[in-house]
C-alpha cells in the first residue's frame, strides 16, 4: 500500500461512485478512497482486518457513536427509542423507523441529523458538532452500504459521565433532558404538540424566552422548570413520573441554572431582564414565591385574595435584582 499525500477530506466527500445494487455495495472495494483515507483505516483499524479492502466498517465509525451519541441512544430510555450501541439496534431505526438506508446518505435520517440538514441537529448538546471528518466518514459508511467488521462488535459502552472540569454545562444536563423529557417536549410526542408550547429538544428551545422563559439563568428560583422537576409546581415533571429525576439530577440541573445556564461551550446565558415568567408554587409571608422576592404594585391584578400558604401562580416579568415583577397572581 501506497502512502497518501497528506488528509484530504474531499476523498471522504465525494468518491467517484457509479449506481451499485444493495449486493454490490456491501462487497465491492472502495475505488474511491485515496490513498491517505486508507492510510487512516489501516492506522484505525483492528490488526486482523484489511482496512482497505473492507471500506469504512461499522468499527471505524462505532468511536465517534460511543463518544458523542450513546449518552442519549442507548438503553431502555434511548431517546427516541434509537439505540447507537450495536450495528443491529442502529439498523433497527427509532419508534419513527429506520434511520439509514444503505448506500443513500442523503436519504438517511442520521445523515440529515448530524449535518443539520433535519433539526433539532444532533448531537443534541452541540454545538460543537461532529468535525467535517466525522461526518464524512459517516456518510461513506452508509454510503458504502453499511459493512459490518471482520467479527462481533462488542455494544458501545456508554461512557462514565465526564468528570465536571468547570462550571457545569448543557452536555452535562442535555441527556436528562433527551431521556426524560423529550418524548412529550418536542413537536409531534407523544402529546402531539409539544406541552404548553415548551420544546425541550435543543439549547436554544430550552432558554427560550418567545412566549415566556422557563429557564432563568443565574436565577433558579424563577425558572419554572426547576420548579417542576422539585415539584413546587405542579403537575411535577416529568409528567409520567413517578419515578421522579433523582436528587443527583435535580442538583445538577439547579447548578446548571445558577452559574448561568452556560451552552456546551461553556458560555453563560444573559439574565432575561424584562422577560415573562409564569411560575406556580407556595405564597410566603413578605411576598415570597418560596424562595423568590415577589414585587407588589398598584398595577398587579390579583385574583381569589391569595394568603400565605395558598399555592398560587404568578405571571409577570423578570426584574433587574433577580425579582419578578407581579402582573397578576392568583390561587389555584
Ligand atoms: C444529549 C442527548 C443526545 C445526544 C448526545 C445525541 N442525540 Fe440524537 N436525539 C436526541 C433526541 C432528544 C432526539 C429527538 C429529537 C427530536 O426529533 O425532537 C434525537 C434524535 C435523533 C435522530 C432522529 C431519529 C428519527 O427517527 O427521527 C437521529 C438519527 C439521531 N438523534 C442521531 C444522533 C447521533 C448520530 C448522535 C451523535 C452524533 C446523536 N443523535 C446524539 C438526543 C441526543
Ligand atoms: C409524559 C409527558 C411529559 C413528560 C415526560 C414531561 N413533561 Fe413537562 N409537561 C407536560 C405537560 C402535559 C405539561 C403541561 C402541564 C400543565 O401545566 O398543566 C408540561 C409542562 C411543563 C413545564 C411548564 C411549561 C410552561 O410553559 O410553564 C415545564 C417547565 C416542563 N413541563 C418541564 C419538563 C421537564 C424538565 C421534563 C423532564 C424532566 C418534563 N417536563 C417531562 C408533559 C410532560
Amino acid at each position: 500500500m501506497e502512502r497518501g499525500p497528506p488528509i484530504d477530506t474531499a476523498a471522504y466527500v465525494s468518491p467517484p461512485d457509479t449506481p451499485a445494487t444493495e449486493g454490490d455495495k456491501r462487497r465491492r472495494r472502495p475505488r474511491g478512497l485515496s490513498g491517505a483515507l486508507a492510510t487512516i483505516l489501516i492506522l484505525t483499524a483492528p490488526t486482523d482486518y484489511d482496512a482497505a479492502a473492507a471500506g469504512v466498517a461499522f468499527g471505524d465509525v462505532a468511536p465517534v457513536l460511543a463518544s458523542r451519541c450513546i449518552v442519549c441512544h442507548s438503553g431502555s430510555g434511548a431517546a427516541l427509542g434509537l439505540r447507537l450501541d450495536t450495528l443491529e439496534n442502529l439498523r433497527k431505526g427509532s419508534s419513527r423507523g429506520p434511520v439509514v438506508v444503505a448506500g443513500d446518505p442523503a436519504g438517511s435520517e442520521l445523515i440529515r441529523r448530524i449535518k443539520g440538514d433535519s433539526q433539532p441537529r444532533m448531537p443534541m448538546t452541540g454545538p460543537p458538532y461532529l468535525s467535517g471528518e466525522e461526518i464524512a466518514l459517516l456518510e461513506t459508511w452508509v454510503k458504502e452500504g453499511l459493512a459490518a467488521t471482520g467479527g462481533n462488535v462488542e455494544p458501545l459502552t456508554r461512557p462514565a459521565p465526564p468528570p465536571v472540569a468547570g462550571p457545569v454545562n448543557y452536555g452535562h444536563v442535555a441527556p436528562i433532558f433527551a431521556t426524560r423529557c423529550v418524548k412529550c417536549h418536542r413537536d409531534g410526542g407523544v402529546m402531539g404538540a409539544a406541552p404548553e408550547g415548551y420544546v425541550l429538544n435543543s439549547y436554544q428551545a430550552t432558554m427560550s424566552a418567545v412566549d415566556r422563559v422557563r429557564v432563568v439563568s443565574g436565577n433558579p428560583a424563577a425558572s419554572e422548570l426547576l420548579r417542576r422537576i422539585r415539584g413546587q409546581a405542579r403537575p411535577r415533571m416529568p409528567l409520567d413520573g413517578p419515578p421522579y429525576l433523582g436528587d443527583a439530577e435535580i442538583a445538577l440541573i439547579e447548578d446548571w441554572i445558577t452559574r448561568g445556564a452556560r451552552n456546551s461551550e461553556g458560555q453563560a446565558a444573559a439574565p432575561p431582564i424584562g422577560a415573562k415568567v409564569r411560575l406556580h408554587g407556595s405564597l410566603r409571608p413578605g411576598w415570597l414565591l418560596d424562595d423568590l422576592s415577589l414585587r407588589i404594585t398598584p398595577r398587579t391584578r390579583t385574583d381569589k385574595s391569595p394568603a400565605p400558604g395558598d399555592y398560587v401562580q404568578v405571571r409577570g416579568r423578570l426584574g433587574a435584582r433577580g425579582e419578578v415583577e407581579v402582573d397578576r397572581l392568583r390561587r389555584r
